[in-house]
């Protein structure tokens, strides 16, 4: 099968700084479609960077990256958004809402970006909203939701497009444990229902009972047993007790 994703010897550096920042240092990671993979690893440890560089939001200073095929390092930034709206759909690190736009046009602009009719995006921003239980939130606005009804519009919107891969930082992080769980089985039925590759970065050892392998990344690179993963409840002694929470 082919990867949705390959990372093959990646890094990533960033140059602000008199030395700059060795971020990624030589990453090799695979996901493949039907597959909910999760990302877990210290503060500071490159989670986000990676993500973003297989979402296609942030160029990489060396190694290879195929999304969907695809090489993306060499291409320009300005040729990167073409590929995350054919691909893509990010849930980023904290909802990224426009606050101007009501939660139904935060999906909508999604759809109008690919050419979607406004009447048909209205339609399908809709059905989203009420897949992620926001049937009645269409017309609010960012500032009147909370932080999990904000969360819920972040990952609506990345679905809009239908995306073949679904990345998503710290998705979690802001919900209660019962909305967490709800958003936990709509990433996981993406993946097993509808072969969706999934990534997800969290520092909530409540949902990594939903992996289907956790790669845990230390310093830029990965840094696990066999290959870069381990199987859910290898990697912390508490995991079946924390898993109570969302369970
Ligand atoms: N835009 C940036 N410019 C310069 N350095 C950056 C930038 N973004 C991240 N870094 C640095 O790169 C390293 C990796 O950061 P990254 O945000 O990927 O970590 P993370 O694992 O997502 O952390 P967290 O769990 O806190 O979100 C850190 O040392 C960080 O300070
Ligand atoms: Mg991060």
């Amino acid at each position: 099968m082919q990867p949705a994703i390959a990372v093959r010897d990646l890094t990533k550096k960033y140059e602000e700084g008199a030395a700059g920042t060795l971020a990624l240092r030589g990453v090799d990671l695979d996901v493949l479609p039907g597959e909910l993979l999760m990302l877990v690893g210290p503060s500071g440890s490159g989670k986000t960077t990676l993500l973003s560089i297989m979402g296609c939001i942030l160029t990489a200073t060396s190694g290879s990256v195929r999304v969907a095929g695809k090489e993306v390092v060499g291409l320009r930034e300005n040729q990167l958004p073409a590929l995350r709206l054919e691909h893509i759909g990010f849930v980023f690190q904290g909802f990224n809402l426009f606050p101007t736009l009501t939660a139904g046009e935060n999906v909508e602009l999604m759809l109008d970006l690919k050419g979607v009719s406004a009447a048909k995006a209205k339609k399908r921003a809709q059905e989203l909203l009420e897949q992620v239980g926001l049937g009645g939130k269409y017309a609010s606005f960012p500032a009147d939701l909370s932080g999990g009804q904000k969360q819920r519009v972040a990952i609506a919107r990345a679905l809009a497009g239908d995306p073949g891969i679904i990345l998503a930082d710290e998705p979690t992080a802001a919900l209660d444990s019962h909305t967490g769980r709800n958003v936990m089985e709509m990433m996981t039925e993406l993946a097993h229902q509808r072969g969706r590759a999934v990534v997800i970065v969290t520092h909530d050892s409540r949902v990594l009972p939903f992996a289907d392998r956790i790669v845990k990344i230390e310093d830029g690179a990965i840094a696990a047993p066999e290959n870069g993963s381990v199987r859910p409840g290898l990697l912390e002694g508490h995991l079946p007790q924390a898993a109570v929470g969302l369970a």
